[in-house]
């Protein structure tokens, strides 16, 4: 781990396209080893995705290509085939499940959209943008279907248990969310329990069917799922940590986005608690009413630098990247592992 706490204005991001970020200390984290390990299997992947969001009905094709031709990080099938061999997992169905984890992904992002608003996407506009809010959700249902049908493929009864609860975990994480947008009283637990389901879940299930599939011991599979549940919440926590510190042109979407919308994550909870009389009143004002102009935004941000709120949230997810850590101390070193543990540092320092 870094062992340095960063304040997310202070990082300076190295390397092409955000691959590469560097911390305070000058040290590299890079996600290009895990990147360069699953690299083969990883094309495999690609070309099922491709193959898979074929259809006659042309609009679907066309949607579903629009993102994911735009790329995406591809974290969460990478932890799939990195799992998958690392417990020594030898066929093919790896490759099919982490297809169908990025379905899964891809079509939660669909819908996600629609329901944040949201204007751009992976550096393009948002689908809906383009075709509108009802193709969107109605081709981010054709991916889930999908991503379904490739479970059954891979054929462990155990796999799709996990994949499928996970898919009914991440609605409900984002019905909850309605319930705490624009309500300042929301506590850190509510908040948490928010980012479980919304993210951490896909990436716990992600990183776990691949010992699933590989048979591997229970405290193993475990140990897959304990590292995923964490990076998940650390991932979210930089992710709307990123909405206020990032830069939309890095991120490919628009910082800001969770101001305007009144949605309530840590960085404006921290800042609301910590605030005096007057500047909770500018929170009120801004995520329960509606008052979010541009000038107001930057109001926030000041606000947030003022009382330490990005710099702390960072510090929250470092906490839960050490708990993903920890929990692959059981297995033995190997260049997957390193990998792995290094992708934890270059979430919390990721640009994008
Ligand atoms: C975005 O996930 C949604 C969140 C859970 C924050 P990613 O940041 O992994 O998105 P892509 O796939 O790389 O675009
Ligand atoms: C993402 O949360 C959760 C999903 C399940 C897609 P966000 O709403 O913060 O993700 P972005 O910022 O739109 O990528
Ligand atoms: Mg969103
Ligand atoms: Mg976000």
């Amino acid at each position: 781990m870094p062992g340095v706490v960063v304040s997310l204005n202070d990082r300076k991001s190295g390397g092409k396209e955000g691959d590469d970020a560097t911390t305070q200390a000058g040290r590299k984290a890079s996600i290009q080893p895990l990147v360069d390990l699953v690299q083969p299997d990883m094309e495999r992947v690609n070309r099922m995705i491709v193959s898979r969001c074929g259809s006659e009905v042309e609009m679907i094709p066309e949607v579903a290509r629009h993102l994911i031709d735009s790329g995406g990080k591809r974290l969460r099938p990478m932890l799939t085939l990195a799992a998958a061999a690392m417990c020594g997992y030898r066929g093919d169905h790896h490759v099919t499940l982490a297809a169908s984890v990025e379905f899964m992904h891809t079509a939660t992002l669909l819908h996600d959209d629609v329901v944040d608003e949201s204007d751009r996407r992976r550096g393009k506009l948002a689908a809906r943008m383009v075709w509108g809010n009802q193709a969107s959700v109605l081709v981010g249902d054709f991916l889930l279907g999908q991503a379904f049908r490739m479970m059954v493929e891979a054929g462990s009864m155990h796999c799709l248990d996990v994949l499928s609860h996970a898919a009914t975990v991440i609605a409900e994480g984002e019905v909850m969310q309605l319930g705490t947008a624009q309500n300042l009283e929301t506590t850190q637990d509510e908040y948490m329990e928010v980012v479980r389901a919304k993210t951490a879940a896909l990436f716990a299930a992600a990183a776990e069917v691949g010992p699933i599939l590989a048979g591997a011991p229970k405290a193993a599979i475990s140990a897959f799922r304990s590292y995923g549940n964490n990076l998940g919440l650390a991932f979210q926590l930089i992710d709307d940590a990123l909405d206020y510190g990032g830069s939309s042109q890095t991120l490919g979407k628009n910082t800001g986005d969770d101001f305007r919308e009144g949605k309530v994550t840590l960085p404006v909870l921290l800042c609301y608690r910590r605030g005096n009389d007057k500047e909770r009143n500018f929170w009120r004002e801004a995520i329960e009413r509606g008052q979010n102009d541009d000038s107001r935004l930057e109001e926030a941000m000041r606000l947030m630098h003022e009382h330490n709120a990005l710099a702390d949230t960072l510090a929250r997810a470092q906490q839960f990247c050490e708990l993903a850590q920890d929990a692959l101390a059981m297995f033995g070193d190997s260049p997957h592992k390193q990998a792995l543990i290094e992708a934890l540092e270059y979430s919390l320092m990721r640009a994008n």
